[in-house]
């Protein structure tokens, strides 16, 4: 089974084909980074905009390269939520004017269910039941993956999410949007101890996150510093990358005790990121934890990931009805 995926909940304009869930036929995404580089972050309306401009050529060229033609597709699937809603709105309505057109079922995809099952495509072997830790742009979730289209959200921020508090500290530091790779990149030569920062709710036995009060230090910090010595940028990434990091792994240590898990996934655009993937990897095998990361490719957003959800969902006789509408 065959299932074409759309993907515009932010600021990529993806379209793919996957084979039952699994097999990776084409997956294509335009970014818009460049467009919203010179706003330090995602201008929504510009954002949807790009989708209407974008979204005919991307589907085309994931089909062209799939060689395949929309007959041979078996099911349409499609981002619903969460997400910016003028963006959803393009893909949402591109997908089911398609799927109307060519008489295929459409079945919406959850965008966290969707990073979820980037793992699925990278790791052909992976069942549910697991733990995911999803760290994205927009979002920061402990979710226990009971199998694969029921998820229960055991943890969550509070308020900012891990991706965009990088991205803030690294736009006050000079760094382009987004500034997460960035950050990767400097904390590498930097000294994580240089700058003291707080672990917020590393204390608390709950599994929901906070980074905003650990934005503010970092800001607090790069302030007084700028006006003593200077701020060392470099050691300002490791030093902050590093409490992020710290407190990720250590809400996953406490998730995976209270289920009794042996199985960890990370998912969504920071889990790109070299050090936490590296300490997860270490922290499972100290454990004895059996853990999976996706592909680069697949961590960040793409459709290859909504197709391979919407296999499942379909499966599950998860089919959307005419009237399908991002919720606010
Ligand atoms: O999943 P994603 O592509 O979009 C959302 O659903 O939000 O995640 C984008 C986020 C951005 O905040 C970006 O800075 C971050 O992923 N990111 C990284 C790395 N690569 C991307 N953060 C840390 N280290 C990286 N290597
Ligand atoms: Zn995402």
């Amino acid at each position: 089974m065959k299932v074409l995926g759309f993907e515009t909940s932010c600021d990529e304009t993806s379209c793919a084909v996957v084979e039952v869930g699994r097999k990776v036929i084409s997956n294509v995404v335009f970014s818009q980074i460049i467009d919203h580089q010179k706003y330090g972050g995602v201008f929504p309306e510009l954002a949807s905009r790009r989708h209407v401009e974008k979204i005919v050529d991307v589907y085309k060229n994931a089909l062209t390269q799939a060689n395949l033609t929309l007959k041979e597709i078996d099911v349409v699937a499609v981002t619903v939520q969460p997400g910016l809603v003028g963006s959803l709105l393009v893909g949402v309505n591109f997908a089911k004017g398609l799927a109307l057109y060519a008489k295929k079922p459409l079945v919406a995809v959850d965008h966290l269910k969707g990073h979820v099952a980037s793992n699925y495509i990278t790791h052909s072997g992976l069942k549910p039941p697991f733990l995911c830790l999803v760290v994205s742009g927009g979002h920061t979730q402990i979710i226990n993956v009971v199998d694969y289209v029921q998820h229960e959200v055991m943890g969550r921020t509070m308020d900012d999410a891990a991706g965009e508090v990088l991205d803030k500290v690294g736009r006050v530091l000079g760094l382009q949007y987004p500034a997460g790779v960035a950050i990767d990149a400097l904390a590498k030569t930097g000294n994580r101890k240089r700058y003291k920062l707080p672990r917020p709710q590393v204390k608390s036995s709950d599994l929901d996150f906070s980074f905003s009060g650990l934005k503010t230090a970092a800001l607090n910090v790069i302030q007084c510093e700028q006006l003593k010595v200077g701020i060392n940028i470099p050691d300002m990434a490791a030093s902050f990358q590093g409490a992020v990091v710290d407190v990720l792994l250590e809400k996953l240590s406490i998730a995976m005790r209270e289920k009794n898990a042996a199985r960890f996934c990370l998912a969504g655009g920071v889990c790109a990121n070299s050090e936490l993937r590296t300490k997860a990897a270490a922290w499972a095998d100290c454990c004895g934890f059996e853990s999976f990361f996706p592909a680069f490719e697949f961590c960040g957003d793409n459709a290859a990931m909504v197709a391979a959800q919407g296999y499942y969902e379909f499966n599950a006789g998860n089919i959307a009805c005419w009237d399908l509408n991002p919720l606010l």
